[in-house]
């Protein structure tokens, strides 16, 4: 069998994650390498997954001709120039979302992709949750008839530590986190969104004011063909990872989400528990995998990639109204931008 020859880059918390399920249940991959500023800890994880090579930088990586696409996994404010650099060296590219933090520098990645005549997809991996997925399916055969409202909800358990906001290296909530629900609320509902109007706050923690970050927003939609929808966002839930989305339509509903990592509750005489999702990459584990998967084997099969550099502009492009209608507390039309 031919297997994609595949680099990270990137390998924290999700790089680490998207290696170990390339080198180990992506049978139509081969991990050939792993890359990243902390040259030690790439060396490390290459150690534990039984790779030989590691490396300090993606150019230096990307000099390995068994490199035939990139996985770009750094922070957010990378992702645009990583793209850029993988593109002009012929690889094709599954990137973490967002595609870049600002309309201009997603502009100048899509052009380079366009340009180098490789192939891009953006980690919305929720289109490949298994729920989403049954959700969409019932949507496309009509089931609920035509949607006429998106509500979801994004609550992270625990706050990041002060030091991810003094980096600044990835983008303010909209662009880090919401981001998923805004290209959920395109995908699901098949349609654009046009406006936004969003509130948000720092209330239980005003020292982010600072770096331009919020702990938690609504976001109100308009969408092109009338409907409408909220999305709510939020870093400190503290009892689970919570994330449900509801999409209304004319003949009914559909209600995606659970807080239950365990279908089960543990009754004692002091009461009951459950076993709650704690973590993204418990609740998503089956995306992740599926959506490298997937890309894996588009890639080898020569056909486009399910999630595309143009869904990760239009779900930017979202993101960035929402900043805006944050910073002048009104409603903002949303506008692809250009370079
Ligand atoms: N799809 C999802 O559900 C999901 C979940 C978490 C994170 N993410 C995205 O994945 C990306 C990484 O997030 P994370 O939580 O793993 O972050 P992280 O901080 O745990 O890891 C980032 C890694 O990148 C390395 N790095 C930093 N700058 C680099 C550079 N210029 N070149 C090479 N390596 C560099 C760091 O040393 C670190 O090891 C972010 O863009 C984030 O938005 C997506």
């Amino acid at each position: 069998m031919r297997k994609l020859g595949v680099g990270v880059l990137g390998i924290g918390e999700m790089g680490k994650r998207h290696a170990e399920n390339i080198r180990r249940l992506v049978p139509e991959a081969h991990l050939v390498g792993v890359a990243d500023v902390a040259a030690e800890r790439a060396r490390q994880v290459a150690s534990e997954l039984e790779i030989e090579c590691s490396y300090r930088s993606l150019e230096e990586m990307l000099d390995n001709r068994e490199i035939e696409c990139a996985l770009i996994a750094t922070p957010d404010k990378f992702h645009a120039s990583a793209i850029q650099t993988a593109a002009a060296a012929g690889k094709d590219i599954l990137c973490e979302k967002p595609l870049a933090t600002t309309l201009p520098d997603a502009h100048a990645a899509l052009e380079a992709v366009a340009k180098a005549g490789v192939r891009l997809q953006i980690g919305f991996m929720r289109r490949y949750d298994p729920a989403y997925a049954a959700a969409m399916k019932r949507i496309e055969a009509g089931e609920i008839g035509e949607p006429v409202v998106f509500k979801s909800i994004g609550r992270d358990k625990d706050a990041p530590p002060l030091a991810a906001y003094q980096s600044k290296l990835n983008g303010m909530l909209f662009y880090n986190n919401t981001i998923h629900d805004f290209d959920l609320a395109r995908w699901l509902m098949r349609d654009e969104i046009t406006e936004v109007h969003a509130y948000t706050t720092v209330a239980i923690r005003p020292e982010i004011q600072q770096y331009g970050d919020v702990v938690a927003s609504v976001v109100n939609l308009n969408y092109s063909r009338g409907a409408i929808g909220n999305v709510e966002s939020y870093v400190q839930a503290v009892y689970g990872y919570d994330v449900r989305t509801e999409i209304v339509g004319s003949k009914g509903s559909i209600f995606v989400g659970s807080l239950q990592q365990t279908p089960a509750a543990f009754l004692t005489a002091s009461g009951s528990a459950q076993t709650l999702t704690d973590h993204y990459l418990t609740r998503f584990a089956d995306a992740y995998l599926a959506e490298v998967r997937d890309f894996v084997h588009n890639m080898l099969n020569d056909s486009p990639p399910r999630v595309s550099g143009e869904d990760g502009l239009k779900a930017l492009a979202v993101a960035v109204a929402a900043e805006s209608s944050h910073l002048q507390a009104q409603p903002c039309t949303v506008t692809l931008g250009s370079r």
